[in-house]
């Protein structure tokens, strides 16, 4: 009989594995404390803009017409308990408030609410990203008969279906050959399709995670270093991204200079992990990514200082900014720390009228900086705007005509704070166009 499971937490990441679950064939119950988002799901929808997990969720959830109906969602945990075989933890572990910490709180309630309802013989497995040595002290919380495994999650935002779908590898922290084997029904339509399975204990399951965002952080922090040397020297970051690249043990990949990175993992998950690593008494093996933070945050004031030049170098008092992009990322409506919205922020704060567009993100951003000015189009928001600055690279932004901008547009300057724009092709357009990290033309 195929393995029942059962899936806690319904964010980004949960209800990306239940809808994953139900589509690799296993009958799927989806838990979360939040009444609304169960509702939502229920009704095959989701609470984020995520491409492909709604037409993912209508193929399988109970009650929409034409689906599987493997897939259901409750708030009751002995529903769950009574269930599941195996139940994947997928709650969130956000940045402790005024603290580097990962608050652990949400994981350490669902592990109290599953514990007295799991059957007997079934697994846990926790997704979750945490410190190390959270799943040893985990374990103890869960009745006799009940085992804990941990697997890690590396989806991205944007491709979380694609991700969950076909990892590009599984990494599973266990204690005994019987979980690895459920792991590897639960998976094996993946395993067969070539992902590898990584199998290793708890504390280096765990430091995958996190030592796999601190390296991506890195790279970002790398190049954007790179970038502040080329502005100091004249020289071109996107053409020495390129050139390193090459190397194939550099990659070409993580490369892009810019406003940095933001995002609900990289800033909290390398700072947590410095916490952690202080913690155990090795914080001195990390202090690079303290370097790592501040470079990146140094990106967001270098954007508005570039933008304070453009508008004449004193002040943004009675200028209009126009902010093409709200979200930390393109395809994905997310706002949470980032890097677009923080600049669009310190710019109103010092007196310039913002407005921002984002294609998909604006419902976000409104919520958490309700004083920014928003337009409906990109046009809108450059309507009478003394200086552009590209802050998200949404595909609609590479697709603008700069001449038809242009003519709306104040001044017809634009600053990329993504490199990802056409230098040549908005200069023939007649604007000044400058990116971070490359000569001004
Ligand atoms: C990240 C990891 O990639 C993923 O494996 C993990 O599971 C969760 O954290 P995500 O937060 O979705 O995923 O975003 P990612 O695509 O990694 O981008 C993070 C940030 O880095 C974004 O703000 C992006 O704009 C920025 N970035 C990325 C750069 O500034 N330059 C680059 O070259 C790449």
């Amino acid at each position: 009989m195929s393995l029942k499971i059962t899936v806690i937490g319904t964010g980004y990441l949960g209800a990306t594995h239940a809808a994953a679950m139900a589509e690799l064939g296993f009958e799927v119950l989806g838990l979360d404390v939040v009444p609304e988002k169960i509702e939502l799901l229920s009704a095959g929808k989701v609470p984020m803009y995520e491409p492909g997990l709604e037409e993912l969720l209508a193929k399988h959830v109970a009650g929409i017409e034409g689906s599987s109906g493997r897939l259901r969602f409750t708030t009751s945990w002995e529903e769950v308990g009574a269930f599941g075989d195996i139940h994947f933890v997928c709650v969130n572990t956000p940045q402790k408030h005024g603290e580097y910490a990962c608050d652990m709180s949400y994981v350490d309630a669902a592990f109290a609410s599953l514990a007295p309802v799991a059957r007997e013989g079934s697994l846990v497995v926790g997704k979750s990203t945490v410190p190390v040595g959270s799943a040893d002290r985990l374990a103890t919380l869960l009745p006799e008969g009940v085992e804990l495994a941990w697997n890690p999650e590396f989806l991205r935002e944007g491709f979380a279906v694609q991700d969950t779908l076909h990892p590009d590898r599984l990494v599973v922290g266990v204690r005994s050959e019987r979980a690895e084997k459920l792991l590897r029904e639960v998976y094996a339509a993946p395993i067969g399709e070539g992902s590898p399975f990584v199998v290793t204990d708890f504390p280096t399951a765990e430091l995958v995670k996190t030592s796999a965002n601190s390296f991506l952080a890195t790279k970002i922090s790398f190049i954007n270093a790179m970038a502040e040397v080329c502005e100091a020297a004249g020289g071109d970051v996107v053409k020495l991204a390129e050139a390193i690249g090459y190397d194939d043990r550099i990659g070409k990949k993580f490369l892009r200079a810019g406003i940095g990175f933001g995002g609900g993992c990289l800033p909290k998950d390398i700072r947590a992990f410095m916490a952690r690593a202080g913690e155990l008494g090795a914080d001195q093996a990390l202090t690079f990514l303290r370097e790592v933070d501040s470079i990146n945050m140094r990106r967001r004031g270098h954007m508005v200082e570039l933008a304070r030049e453009a508008v004449g170098g004193d002040s943004f008092l009675g200028k209009r900014v126009a902010v093409l992009g709200a979200t930390f990322k393109p395809d994905s409506d997310d706002v949470r720390d980032s890097p677009a919205l923080n600049v669009a922020g310190q710019i109103h704060l010092q007196g310039g009228q913002v407005t921002v567009y984002d294609p998909k993100g604006m419902d976000n951003a409104r919520r958490l900086f309700p004083t920014l000015g928003y337009a409906d189009t990109a046009l809108g928001a450059i309507r009478g705007a003394d200086v552009v600055l590209h802050l998200t690279e949404w595909r609609e932004f590479r697709e603008l005509d700069p001449a038809a901008l242009g003519a709306v547009a104040a001044e017809r300057v634009i600053l990329d704070g993504r490199n990802a724009l056409d230098p040549v092709v908005w200069r023939e357009a007649g604007w000044t166009y400058r990116a971070m990290g490359r000569p001004a033309a």
